[in-house]
């Protein structure tokens, strides 16, 4: 891929997760710069990833022609507000990664930069298992697009959507998902130390029993999940109980509404913001 100058505005988990897939997929660590208000996370970045740094966002953002927007939702107004009196933001792309700010707004918060690519990631990014949504307006180049797409390629997969309104299933579905599996866990190993298991040992069990099946998931791609899942499910066996106990308590309908709450949460936001 192209190795353009890249400038991550922000350097909390989500910029340091992307870094570091970056690095260790050999983006030249020259080519990719970070600011922050604060320096601990800035001296992190340099010392253990060999970035550039600055507390001063316009000083990067003068030296870079990727922008990625990084900072908490409610913090983009004003920091967009403060690049764009810098003047140095003409014909640059930018990437967000924020949750909940459409296109259309981010560019009114560039002050008229239309270069915008809006993405979502979620935290397995930071060990390479990311996966990232991402919608582009029609306005951006297909060699932009292209390199977006490579650029979240390094911490994980890629999907990219054709309507906006489609990132905040995105986030439903992935952003916010990594939380559904640990309350999912949490629960079992509840269960599995309240039946007399150990802490430690209710934590395996339960851990190495879902990354087995997420790796089932993973490498039969011909199967469709419920194939899986009658695999797995013997006619009157324990497995079979369980699941009619799930269907019983209307399991299908509590992700279905978890997720809509998740929808209506993005959409909340981005008139909030
Ligand atoms: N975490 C996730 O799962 C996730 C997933 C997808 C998308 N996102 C999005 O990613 C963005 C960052 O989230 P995060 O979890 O990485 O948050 P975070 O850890 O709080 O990082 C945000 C960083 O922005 C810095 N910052 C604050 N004001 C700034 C400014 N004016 N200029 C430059 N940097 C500034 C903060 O610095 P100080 O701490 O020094 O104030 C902090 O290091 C958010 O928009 C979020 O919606 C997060």
């Amino acid at each position: 891929m192209q190795h353009r100058k890249i400038a991550f505005i922000g350097a909390g988990n989500m910029s340091k997760s992307i870094i570091s897939g970056l690095v260790k997929n050999g983006y030249p660590a020259s080519s990719i710069f970070a600011s922050n208000p604060s320096r601990p996370k800035l001296d992190e970045l340099h010392n253990t990833l060999g970035i550039q740094i600055s507390q001063s966002n316009a000083e990067v953002v003068a030296q870079c022609d990727v922008i990625v927007l990084a900072v908490k939702p409610q913090l983009m107004e004003q920091m967009c507000s403060d690049l764009a009196a810098s003047n140095t933001l003409d014909g640059k792309l930018f990437i967000s990664i924020a949750a909940g700010l459409p296109v259309k707004r981010l560019q009114e918060m560039l002050q008229g930069q239309d270069k915008v690519i809006r993405t979502m990631p979620n935290t397995p990014s930071a060990l390479g298992k990311g996966m990232t949504g991402l919608f582009a307006p029609e306005n951006i180049s297909t060699a932009d697009k292209e390199y977006a797409g490579q650029l979240l390629k390094h911490v994980g997969e890629i999907a990219w959507v054709n309507e906006e309104s489609l990132i905040d299933s995105v986030i439903a579905a992935a952003g916010s998902s990594p939380a559904y599996f640990f309350a999912f866990l949490e629960a079992m190993q509840q269960e599995a130390e309240r039946q007399g298991i150990d802490h430690d040992t209710a934590r395996l069990l339960v851990q190495q029993a879902m990354l087995g099946a997420a790796e089932m998931v993973c490498h039969n791609p011909q199967l469709e999940i419920s194939e899986l899942r009658a695999q797995v499910t013997s006619k009157g066996g324990t497995t079979a109980k369980a699941l009619e106990s799930f269907a019983a308590h209307n399991l299908s309908d509590i992700v279905a509404k978890s997720m809509q709450a998740a929808v209506a949460r993005a959409q909340e936001m981005a008139r909030t913001f």
